[in-house]
């Protein structure tokens, strides 16, 4: 029996894991915390506990692994807390810096297991490693990178557009990245990377490779969360009692 904390557990894609979560004869949620909506109740009769009640929660709950999905500034003193508890981790979220991402690193290395991906769903783990062949074979041409998201999301570009960056880096080597263009801007050998917000729309990646006479798209739609939703909660059964370190989703996927 894997047990589960979540933080953002009212938030779009923390209601979408706890249902998730649900179908998983070998899983049980333990404990749900938010920013906001304390006290709502949640399938199972769990109770919605304030974000700041976070380390109490989990001494009291015990959960295996902590599922974060909530906004960068939280998560990384969410996996703080849960990492010097010696909870393992799924985390979610997006828009982490360079120095948010250190910080977890150091919180996490030589105590917990951790998968830390901004893309659950199964089609953008193969996404990223078509882009990377893609790249290796056509390196001359112009790549672009386009993202689109519903107009609630707060990071730009995509935590996922940022992972196909790197992938088309270690593809290539070091590049220049361009983030939209505006005014004069002769094309060089940089990514250009272009982010469009609006409605609902769940997730689309497309990464665009432009030669001379032609051009190949390679792309990603996310129609539901679930796909999302799912994928964290087979990271969460597959975390929970690894060796300590930080995982992708492509560790999880392998071991199918
Ligand atoms: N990795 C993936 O596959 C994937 C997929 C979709 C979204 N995301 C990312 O997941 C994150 C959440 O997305 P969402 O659409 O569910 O957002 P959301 O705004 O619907 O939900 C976030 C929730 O977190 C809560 N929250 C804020 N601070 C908190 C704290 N300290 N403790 C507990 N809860 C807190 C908010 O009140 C809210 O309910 C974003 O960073 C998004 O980019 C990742």
């Amino acid at each position: 029996m894997t047990k589960i904390a979540i933080t953002g557990a009212l938030g779009r894609m923390g209601t979408l894991v706890i249902q998730e979560a649900a179908k998983v004869k070998d899983m049980q949620l333990v404990a749900g915390l938010d920013a906001i909506g304390a006290g709502a109740t949640l399938p199972g009769g769990i109770v919605v506990r304030d974000a700041c009640e976070l380390e109490s929660v989990l001494k009291e709950s015990k959960p295996d692994v902590l599922i974060d999905f909530t906004i960068a500034k939280a998560a990384v003193g969410n996996v703080c807390t849960a990492a010097s508890l010696g909870i393992d981790l799924v985390v979610g979220t997006t828009g982490f810096s360079a120095e948010q991402h250190s910080q977890m690193k150091g919180a996490i290395e030589g105590h917990v297991a951790a998968v830390i991906t901004p893309n659950f769903a199964l089609g953008v783990n193969v996404f990223w490693k078509l882009v990377a062949d893609a790249a290796a074979a056509l390196r001359d041409y112009d790549i672009e990178i386009i993202e689109a998201h519903h107009n609630q999301k707060r990071d730009a570009p995509s935590g996922t557009a940022l992972a196909t960056v790197q992938a088309i880096k270690t593809a290539l080597g070091e590049r220049e990245v361009v983030y939209g263009r505006e005014g004069v801007m002769p094309r060089g050998k940089e990514i250009g990377v272009h982010a469009v917000r609006g409605g609902d729309i769940v997730g689309d990646h497309t990464v665009l490779f432009a030669g001379a006479g032609e051009r190949l798209e390679i792309k990603h739609q996310a129609h539901s969360r679930t796909a999302f939703a799912s994928g964290a909660v087979r990271a969460a059964d597959w975390v929970a009692g690894k060796e300590p370190g930080i995982y992708t989703m492509a560790d999880v996927l392998k071991s199918r």
